[in-house]
């Protein structure tokens, strides 16, 4: 686990390879197997990889989003406010079990924002990304996880650039 953890970086650009259906498998059930609160379960997935609903998306934001056009899926986060009141805590682990699932796999991801960003001065992102999905209201969509065969290269944070003093002891 620390080995997958010192590799991920976000990354942004993406080989025009698809995924293979196996790896989107593993991808689906590390998803589901996310912990929540109080086992209640409150999010979905959307697992997209159709390229004109990608392209779509990666319009979301005015910026921080447009690189998910170039990737060969995007998983959109989102949960039901009325199943849990900590949902935003359950999306947030799914997204990032996701990401590292991810890593392991071999394929790159960076993480979208969506929840509290806007799309225009009109519109938020969530409410942009909730039209172009048909998603209810209640759906409330934390954040589009990127993913797809890196097309660049980023080394690991070295050690000594780490906030260890971050770290308080008590
Ligand atoms: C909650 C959260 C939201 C993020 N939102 C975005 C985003 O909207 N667009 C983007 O390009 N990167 C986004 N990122 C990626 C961060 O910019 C990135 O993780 C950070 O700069 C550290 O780089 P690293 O992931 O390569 O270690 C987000 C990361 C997190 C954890």
């Amino acid at each position: 686990m620390l080995d997958i953890l010192i590799k991920r970086r976000s990354v942004r650009k993406y080989k025009a390879k698809a995924i293979e259906p196996e790896l989107i498998e593993h991808l689906k059930e590390a998803a589901v197997r996310s912990p929540t609160s109080r086992n209640f379960r409150p999010w979905r997935f959307l697992f997209i990889t159709d390229k004109d609903k990608l392209e779509a998306l990666s319009r979301a934001k005015t910026s921080g989003s447009s690189f998910l056009k170039g990737a060969s899926l995007g998983v959109v986060v989102c949960a039901d406010e009325h199943e849990s009141d900590v949902w935003i805590e359950d999306c947030s682990i799914a997204s990032i079990i996701l990401q590292l699932t991810g890593q392991s796999l071999g394929l790159g991801s960076c993480w979208i924002q969506i929840r509290k960003r806007v799309h225009s001065d009109a519109q938020t992102a969530e409410e942009y990304v909730q039209g172009v999905l048909g998603l209810p209201v209640n759906l409330r969509v934390e954040s589009i996880t990127a993913f797809g065969y890196p097309d660049e290269e980023k080394p690991p944070i070295p050690k000594t650039e780490l906030e260890y003093n971050k770290i308080i002891s008590a």
